[in-house]
């Protein structure tokens, strides 16, 4: 049977629309990770803070490895996350979603693989299409049910942090291809596919990037803009536990075939 989670980002701390909600920490060879599990409709669903209850994890220091590891630890099958974005694009708006669905790494110092030759070997896992197809569509329709637009394609850069970007670098990633830019989508995006579960991301635009914005940048506006837009997250959410299947295999699942699948 396949169990989803959720990994909330700036903004979202909590696992509200959850009954009976139970808190773990869940100790893994890379660490614990905080979860909460509690219940939709009968379907138990895990809530994982990203950034902790009290967003005391800055992005270059959460344990992405622990949290992946944990939630396939929990059994889960599939993972949606939010994020905060600012965006580069000038047709994504503040308090707009985005479906993004190719990512630019630019992090640094972050253990982004569970293949570090040490751990379990070597393995190169093709990225194609870094976000799951099935997940994406069950938002996509998510959104349509509630009437709340979502920007179907999105390519996410992720920057180091914890600083926001200069404006020379939003120029740049926006020759690049880039539409929005965060700092977490990436290594959490392709440790879930290591780990070969399912993976989509829901980012909302908090604020133009750097350069763009016509003022300066402040984590309070981003903050305060996910406040204002948390309704359409939670009616999305709520959509996507309500559809979600428990039954249906995806290709995501077998993603490490040809290196002998992810075993526990
Ligand atoms: N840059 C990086 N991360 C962000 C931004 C931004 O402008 N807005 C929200 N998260």
């Amino acid at each position: 049977m396949n169990k989803l989670a959720f990994i909330g980002g700036t903004g979202v701390y909590d696992a509200g629309i959850l009954s009976d909600i139970r808190s773990e920490i869940i100790n893994t060879p890379f660490g614990q990770a905080a979860c909460q599990i509690g219940y939709f409709k009968g379907k138990e669903i895990v809530f994982l803070a990203r950034h902790g209850t009290g967003h005391t994890i800055p992005p270059h220091k959460i344990n992405y490895r622990a949290n992946i590891y944990a939630l396939k630890m929990l059994e889960v099958s599939s993972i949606v996350s939010t994020t905060a974005v600012g965006s580069l694009n000038p047709e994504y708006k503040p308090g707009e979603l985005v479906l993004i669905d190719q990512f630019l790494d630019m992090t640094k110092s972050r253990n982004g693989t569970f293949f570090d030759g040490e751990f379990r070997g070597v393995a190169h896992i093709d990225m194609t299409n870094p976000y799951c197809q099935t997940l994406r569509n069950v938002i996509i329709q998510a959104g349509m049910k509630n009437e709340i637009t979502i920007h179907p394609n999105g390519t996410y850069i992720c920057t180091e942090g914890p600083r926001f970007e200069t404006p020379a670098e939003i120029k740049t990633f926006r020759l690049w291809g880039a539409d929005v830019v965060g700092m977490t989508n990436v290594p959490e995006c392709q440790l879930a596919r290591e780990a070969e579960m399912c993976y989509a991301t829901i980012s909302m635009v908090t604020n133009f990037a750097a350069g763009i914005s016509p003022t300066i940048l402040t984590h309070k506006e981003v903050v305060e803009c996910m406040d204002r837009n948390i309704e359409s997250f939670r009616k999305i959410t709520m959509m996507i536990c309500e559809s979600f299947d428990t039954t249906l295999d995806c290709e995501c699942r077998h993603a490490g075939k040809d290196f002998g699948g992810f075993c526990l």
